[in-house]
């Protein structure tokens, strides 16, 4: 496995793959990877001939006051798991390597998906990913590019942008890994302390329960939030950012319980925001 730094490295490898006919994967990511990260390598390794893992803490998707000088990092461990998971390539890229001095063209999308959800709360953020993402297709020009459910905003925009831009990449989406007693895996774990940890099973849980009410029948998205609302602010340590039933594809909010639903919550823990959802076909 080799570890990148530049794009002009990296392009000469992708260009040299390509030319013998090898499919290339990119899993972009932003290191301190866990299961949920190896998942997506993992599939992407049976998937193509060569998998490039990028690992880059991207600044322009982090808001002010947000945790980007705080995002964990760990390199070294990072190469170690990308190497088992099956990866060929990290691209570890300097911020001032993917940016270059004085950048000024982003990429932007209109019409609802990215003003939404966390994107309500975290104004400019999906632009900052549709514009690094964006960068690393071009940089690597993958065949497929892996996201996690996990992120089921940054999925539909990145399919969406994929369509609307015309980039000739399959955008695959793998399912939410989870630790044994239901909570999502994140980087943003390790912020938890013990009893914050603890209080996060509130959120799985709650998830748990509403698609069980589903499976069991209730029609009514209404009720379904109102009840997901209520359960999560009953854990004293928890303070909703959003609680949404929505459209999986449109994130418009439903009134019936229909087609693709996408339960999503956002969730503050102590000082951790946490997001974690559940996508149902009904
Ligand atoms: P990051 O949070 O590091 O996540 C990288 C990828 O791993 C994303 O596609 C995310 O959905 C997926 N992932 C994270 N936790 C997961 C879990 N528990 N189960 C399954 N998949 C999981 O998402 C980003 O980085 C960035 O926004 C990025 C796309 C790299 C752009 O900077």
């Amino acid at each position: 496995m080799k570890l990148i730094k530049t794009k002009g490295q990296i392009r000469k490898i992708i260009r040299a793959e390509r030319q013998k006919l090898k499919k290339v994967g990119l899993v972009p990511t932003m290191g301190y990877l866990h299961e949920g990260h190896l998942s997506l390598i993992r599939k992407a390794s049976r998937e193509n001939d060569c998998v490039v893992v990028s690992i880059f803490v991207n600044p322009t998707q982090f808001g002010e006051g947000e945790d980007y000088d705080t995002y964990p990092r760990d390199l070294t461990r990072d190469m170690e798991q990308c190497e088992k998971a099956g990866a060929d390539i990290v691209f570890a890229p300097e911020v001032d390597e993917m940016y270059a001095a004085g950048s000024a063209a982003f990429v932007d999308m209109g019409g609802g998906l990215t003003d939404t959800l966390c994107g309500a709360s975290r104004p400019g953020h999906f632009r900052g990913v549709m514009t690094v993402v964006t960068k690393l297709f071009n940089i690597v020009r993958p065949d497929r590019a892996y996201f996690g459910q996990k992120d089921a905003q940054q999925v539909a925009v990145i399919k969406r942008m994929a369509r609307d831009l015309d980039f000739d990449i399959q955008i695959v989406e793998a399912p939410i890994v989870r630790e044994k007693d239901g909570l999502a895996m994140s980087s943003r774990n390790t912020y938890l302390l013990p009893e914050e940890r603890q209080a996060a099973l509130v959120i799985s849980r709650t998830l748990f329960w509403a698609r069980q009410a589903i499976m069991d029948g209730e029609k009514n998205a209404v009720l379904i939030k109102e009840k997901i609302t209520e359960k999560i602010s009953s854990e004293q340590l928890a303070c909703i950012d959003y609680a949404e039933v929505v459209d999986a594809n449109t994130l418009k909010p439903l009134k019936e319980v229909r087609g693709s639903v996408l339960m999503a919550v956002a969730v503050k823990i102590g000082r951790t925001r946490l997001i974690d959802n559940i996508k149902l076909e009904v």
